[in-house]
């Protein structure tokens, strides 16, 4: 089959152009930990006081019997609630998002948490923050007048300072 030379170049050079964003998906994926959302759930967000899970009770953070640490947090117009949570670094924490009204957003800027909260469904992110410190929680989807002020933080205490505070709450009953 004859194929004319300038087509040949051209081919090979569209070939090259998407095995580089191909090579950027990898990169991001394994090193960066940025995917794309995997899963799919929904939730009734105009019951979400009444659901188990999402109850106000049950919001912030959770260490279930295994050790495993899941944070519950709801946004609406125009806060997130609750409005500070305290996590250790260099641990796996699972977020579980959703929203009481319309469709919010979460970045924590350096992080790998970046995602549209949508009414109806769970958004879940899984991250392991490396450094002690303050780490701003802004709403990045436009979800009305007060969407500029729509922010919170959360602190990041050392893996050390965690298990401390975790086993003195043991001792002290
Ligand atoms: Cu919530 Cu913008």
């Amino acid at each position: 089959m004859h194929i004319d030379p300038l087509e040949k170049k051209w081919a090979t050079i569209s070939l090259l152009i998407a095995g580089f964003f191909v090579t950027i998906l990898l990169i991001s994926s394994l090193v960066h930990n940025i995917d794309a959302p995997g899963q799919v759930e929904t939730i009734d967000s105009a019951r979400l006081h009444l659901s188990k899970e999402f109850a106000e009770d049950n919001l912030g953070l959770q260490t279930d019997s295994n050790g495993k640490i899941t944070v519950r947090l709801v946004a609406g117009r125009y806060g997130f609630v609750p409005k500070h949570i305290t996590i250790p670094a260099e641990t796996e924490v699972t977020f579980r998002w959703v929203t009481s009204d319309v469709i919010h957003g979460v970045h924590i800027p350096m992080t790998n948490m970046s995602t549209m909260i949508v009414p109806g469904y769970v958004a879940q992110v899984t991250t392991v923050l490396k450094r002690p410190g303050e780490y701003p929680v802004i709403c990045n989807e436009y979800c009305g007048m007060g969407h500029a002020h729509m922010w919170s933080n959360i602190t990041v205490v050392s893996k050390q300072n965690w298990l401390k505070k975790q086993n003195g709450e043991m001792n002290n009953g």
